[in-house]
């Protein structure tokens, strides 16, 4: 089985063809982030104008790389929510062509979805029942990963997601967009202790999220010592909230893990990529005894193997879309 999956949710165009689910036969990526660097961040515009004129060479490029044509394909699947809708009307609106003009199934993909699919891409022994951690840009979710293609959502954030959060403080401390990798890179010289952060408190629900009151405290922080003339050690600051947002993200989700008795955890989504993240994540697993699964680190940003993977799952459960299928910025897992 062959399908070609296609990514345009954001500033990353990017296809790929997967071989029986999980064996990538190309993956092909443009990245717009150069492009948004001048803006501080992604302008939804300029990202649907790119994927607009980078979509076509990028399949192209994908099928040719795979070495295959669109008659070999048994489907073509599409990250369709959530997203910038501008961007995700791109691949929709191709995918539907492609699909219908060559006769071939439509698959929708959630984004979601698809980033913890990069975890089958990467190990070929996980198989749902598990939690999941999913921690992006737009995104903070801990999920029951039910089967192959049903969730359930048992924890989110209230405000901002943990890529949001890095992405913020990076800007106020100086990094360029997006600021995450930076800050990684900083922490790497710096002490986790330097500063005390806070760990907001959610009422409510006990699996969910709050990063908007860490962000204050760090920004607030830098504000404050600016007006007294003094500067803060930039790598000691990205050390301390590097620290505290993995240890945020390892509570809540070994909490979810007891509560509901898992012992199989994943990792998926950008900020999977943190090294603060993996490490905490991965030592809190091995302290219970838990089995753990990240995804190697060049599928944790955006890409289009992770949606031909979770494309084909999704095909083989009988997930498909006719020429009616649209684009939506904002849709649960829980919905597909
Ligand atoms: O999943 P993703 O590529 O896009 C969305 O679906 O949102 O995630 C992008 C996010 C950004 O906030 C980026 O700064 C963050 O992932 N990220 C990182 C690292 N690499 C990417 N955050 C912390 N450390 C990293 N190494
Ligand atoms: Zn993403």
């Amino acid at each position: 089985m062959l399908i070609l999956g296609i990514e345009s949710s954001c500033d990353e165009t990017a296809a790929s063809v997967v071989r029986d689910c999980r064996t990538i036969c190309s993956s092909v990526i443009s990245t717009q982030i150069e492009e948004h660097r001048k803006y501080g961040g992604v302008v939804p515009e300029i990202a649907s104008r790119r994927h607009c004129e980078n979509i076509l060479g990028v399949v192209r490029k994908a099928l040719d790389d795979a070495h295959i044509t669109l008659s070999d394909l048994d489907g073509i699947a599409v990250t369709f929510a959530p997203g910038l809708i501008g961007a995700l009307l791109v691949g929709v609106s191709f995918a539907k062509a492609l699909a219908m003009s060559c006769g071939k199934p439509l698959i929708p993909v959630h984004h979601l979805a698809g980033h913890i699919a990069a975890d089958y891409l990467t190990h070929p022994q996980l198989e749902p029942p598990y939690l999941c951690l999913v921690a992006s840009g737009g995104h903070s979710h801990i999920v029951e990963v039910q089967s192959y293609t049903k969730f359930r959502v048992i924890g989110r954030t209230r405000d901002d997601a943990a890529g949001e959060c890095f992405d913020k403080c990076a800007r106020a401390m100086g990094f360029p967009y997006p600021g995450g990798v930076h800050i990684d890179n900083a922490a790497q010289s710096g002490d986790p202790k330097a500063f005390k952060l806070p760990h907001p408190a959610v009422a409510g629900n006990e699996f969910d999220f709050s990063f908007s009151g860490l962000k204050t405290a760090v920004i607030n922080m830098l504000h404050n010592a600016e007006q007294k003339g003094t500067e803060l050690n930039r790598n000691d600051l990205a050390a301390s909230l590097q620290y505290t947002v993995a240890g945020i993200l390892t509570d809540k989700t070994m909490a979810a893990a007891e509560a509901l008795g898992y012992t199989k955890i994943a990792l998926a989504g950008g900020v999977a990529a943190n090294t603060g993240v993996r490490a905490a994540l991965s030592a809190a697993c091995a302290k219970r005894g838990f089995e753990f699964f990240m995804p190697e680190k060049s599928l944790c940003g955006d890409n289009g193997a992770m949606i031909a993977c979770q494309g084909s799952y999704n095909f083989l459960a009988g997930i498909t879309a006719d020429e009616s299928l649209n684009a939506a910025a904002t849709m649960s897992m829980e919905d597909i």
